[in-house]
C-alpha cells in the first residue's frame, strides 16, 4: 500500500511539472522543411517544446533559427531551462540588442542603428558558445557581431526543458505574456559543437552532421495556440 501511495505521489509530482515528461510518446519526428511555426497571439501558455537528445553536458553549442515578427518589445526566441538555471541557454531579442545566456550569465549584442534601418523581413540568427574560451558569437544574417564571452569552463546541463516562443522563469514554467513571441519561427538547429565560420556566413542548408535539433527531423510538441504553416 505504502509503495502504491509513493508511486502515485511521484507520478503526480512528475506530471504537475508542465509539459516536461508528459506525452513523450506523442512527440514524433517531422520534416518541417518549407514550414514555420506561427505564434499568432501573445500568450503565457503557447509554445513549442523541443526534445533534443543530449547524452552528455555541452561544452560547445551552436544554435540557429530564423524569425519573423513585427513586435516592438523584447521577446524570447529559444529558452532552455535546467534545474540549476532558468536561463541555461536563452536567446532573447530586445528592440536594440540580442541577449545570449549560458548557465545563468548573459552577454548582450547591440544592434547598430545602421543595421536596423527598418524594413520588415525575417532574420536568421546563429549563436555559438565554447566552454574552453567562453567565447560567444552572434551571427545575424551571415554577419558576425563583435564577440563576447561568458561562463568559461562551464558545462551546459542536459536536463533541459527547451521551448520556442516563451521565456521560462522557472524550470518548465513561469511564462510571461510580455516576453512571449508573436510571429514566425523556422529553421531551428542546435549542435553540440561550434560551427565553422564558413558555414555560419552562408547558412543555407546546414552541413555539419548530427545536429541535436534538426529542422528537417524535428521532435516537438505544440502546447496552446501555435500552428505549423507553409512558408
Ligand atoms: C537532418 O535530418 C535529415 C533527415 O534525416 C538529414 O537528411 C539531414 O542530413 C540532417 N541534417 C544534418 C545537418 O545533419
Amino acid at each position: 500500500m505504502e509503495k502504491d501511495r509513493l508511486l502515485l505521489c511521484t507520478v503526480l509530482v512528475i506530471f504537475s511539472i508542465p509539459g516536461i515528461w508528459t506525452n513523450t510518446d506523442e512527440a514524433s519526428f517531422h520534416d518541417l522543411e518549407g514550414k514555420a511555426f506561427v505564434f499568432p497571439k501573445p500568450s503565457a501558455d503557447s509554445y513549442v517544446l523541443l526534445k533534443p537528445k543530449l547524452d552528455q553536458n555541452l561544452r560547445q553549442l551552436t544554435l540557429c533559427l530564423r524569425f519573423f515578427t513585427d513586435l516592438t518589445r523584447g521577446f524570447s526566441l529559444f529558452s532552455a531551462a535546467s534545474r540549476d538555471h532558468d536561463n541555461e541557454i536563452l536567446l532573447f531579442r530586445n528592440p536594440h540588442d540580442f541577449e545570449m545566456w549560458v548557465g545563468g550569465e548573459y552577454v548582450s549584442f547591440s544592434l547598430s542603428p545602421l543595421l536596423e534601418i527598418f524594413h520588415l523581413r525575417s532574420e536568421l540568427v546563429c549563436t555559438t558558445w565554447d566552454s574552453a574560451t567562453g567565447i560567444i558569437q552572434l551571427w545575424l544574417d551571415g554577419q558576425r557581431l563583435p564577440r563576447r564571452g561568458a561562463m568559461k569552463g562551464y558545462e551546459v546541463k542536459t536536463d533541459l526543458v527547451v521551448m520556442l516562443g516563451q521565456d521560462q522563469d522557472s524550470y518548465g514554467g513561469k511564462l510571461d505574456v510580455k516576453q512571449s513571441f508573436v510571429g514566425e519561427i523556422s529553421e531551428v538547429y542546435l549542435w553540440d559543437k561550434v560551427l565553422p565560420a564558413e558555414e555560419l556566413t552562408d547558412f543555407q542548408t546546414p552541413i555539419t552532421p548530427n545536429p541535436k535539433v534538426n529542422w528537417t527531423l524535428l521532435k516537438f510538441e505544440i502546447r496552446g495556440y501555435v500552428q505549423t504553416e507553409l512558408l
